[in-house]
């Protein structure tokens, strides 16, 4: 931008025309804020091409590379089971299900690379152990019965997320996660039929899908991120738009819709404080370790390095598939530009 300002006053000295320059850009600033500023005010959409404060843009692809890298990081604990499904209906839709979360991932990179950032360097990142991704994928699927808990404790928690993002004050985030939220709800769908065969099965089918539940509800809870009080991103999130709902209001709602789901399962929930409150009207949970939350997320967990090791391995494999698919969208263009240059 300060280029072409440079470019487009000729023959002045070039100290006047630094100056002007930055005029230039000082009023680029203010006519993009105020604009930016009416948009929030609104409760309208700001699209890649828009002017964004620096802050916005970094909070945005923080965000949105982070979601990516968890849809695609969370294919794992499910893809390890795709070889041990009990029948061929079952695999058929656990396949199905694992392709979506990739599909989720590339529409979250693809929204990601709007704010400037070649997806290559994000993927990068995450291999190299400097993004962060959901602490959640870093526990292990250990039964059949973990498919269940994980499509309606993992997924209804990340239904329970993302419906009010589909409202996010960033165009392609926003969009991207109404397609999201339609598939997710056929994940959370075909976690709970899993877990409901299971729990009106044999006493030993019953008692798997217990042991599953107990496993992933605090880390499932443990989704919606650190406390409010702990949480001091979260406030500027809202006033931007992005972000609708605090984590504990978000993680409280969830607490209630699963108390009442949990019942037609006929198992319980592993937390002996869950409540309904009269006076606030909000449900209550036990208190969840946050130290360990603190911990998986600093990449102690006890899957960290497996599902890293794992991701970098897929990219390696998966480099005569870029190559190939480089060197084919070079011929077309080739190709492309051979037919105009004859026209
Ligand atoms: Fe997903
Ligand atoms: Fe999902």
């Amino acid at each position: 931008m300060a280029a072409q300002t440079l470019q487009s006053v000729p023959g002045e000295p070039t100290s006047a025309r630094h100056e002007q320059s930055l005029e230039d850009a000082a009023r680029r600033d203010a006519e993009g804020q105020a604009y930016f500023d009416k948009v929030m005010a609104d409760d309208s959409r700001i699209e890649p091409r828009d002017w964004m404060p620096p802050a916005y843009r970094k909070t945005l692809l923080r965000q949105i590379s982070q979601h990516a890298h968890s849809e695609i990081i969370g294919m794992q604990p499910e893809a390890n089971w795709i070889s041990r499904a009990p029948s061929l209906k079952r695999k058929a839709i656990l396949m199905a299900k694992v392709q979506d979360e990739a599909g989720h991932g590339l529409y979250l990179y693809s929204a990601a690379e709007t704010l400037g950032q070649p997806r290559d360097q994000m993927m990068q990142d995450l291999m190299d152990g400097k993004a962060k991704y959901s602490s959640i994928f870093n526990y292990p699927a250990r039964t059949w019965a973990d498919m269940g808990a994980i499509g309606w404790m993992v997924d209804g928690a990340a239904i329970a997320n993302q419906v009010p993002l589909c409202r996010a004050s960033f165009g392609p985030y926003g969009r991207a996660m109404v397609r999201v939220c339609k598939e997710e709800s056929f994940h959370q769908r075909q976690g709970f039929e899993i877990l409901l065969e299971l729990s009106h099965g044999t006493p030993e089918q019953k008692q798997m899908a217990q042991d599953a539940v107990n496993r992933w509800y605090a880390p499932a809870l443990m989704m919606f991120g650190p406390p409010d009080d702990d949480s001091p991103n979260s406030k500027q999130s809202m006033a931007w738009n992005i972000k609708r709902f605090s984590n504990d209001e978000l993680r409280n709602r969830f607490v209630g819709m699963m108390m009442e789901q949990v019942k037609v399962l006929e198992l319980t929930l592993p937390d002996k404080d869950i409540r309904f409150n009269e006076d606030t009207k909000k449900w209550e949970h036990g208190p969840l370790d946050w130290d360990e939350f603190h911990e998986v997320l600093a990449g102690r967990g006890p899957c960290n390095a497996q599902r890293l090791e794992r991701r970098r391995e897929a990219h390696h494999n998966g480099t005569w598939v870029r190559e190939a698919a480089a060197a084919y969208a070079e011929k077309q263009s080739r190709k492309q530009a051979e037919k105009e240059s004859a026209a």
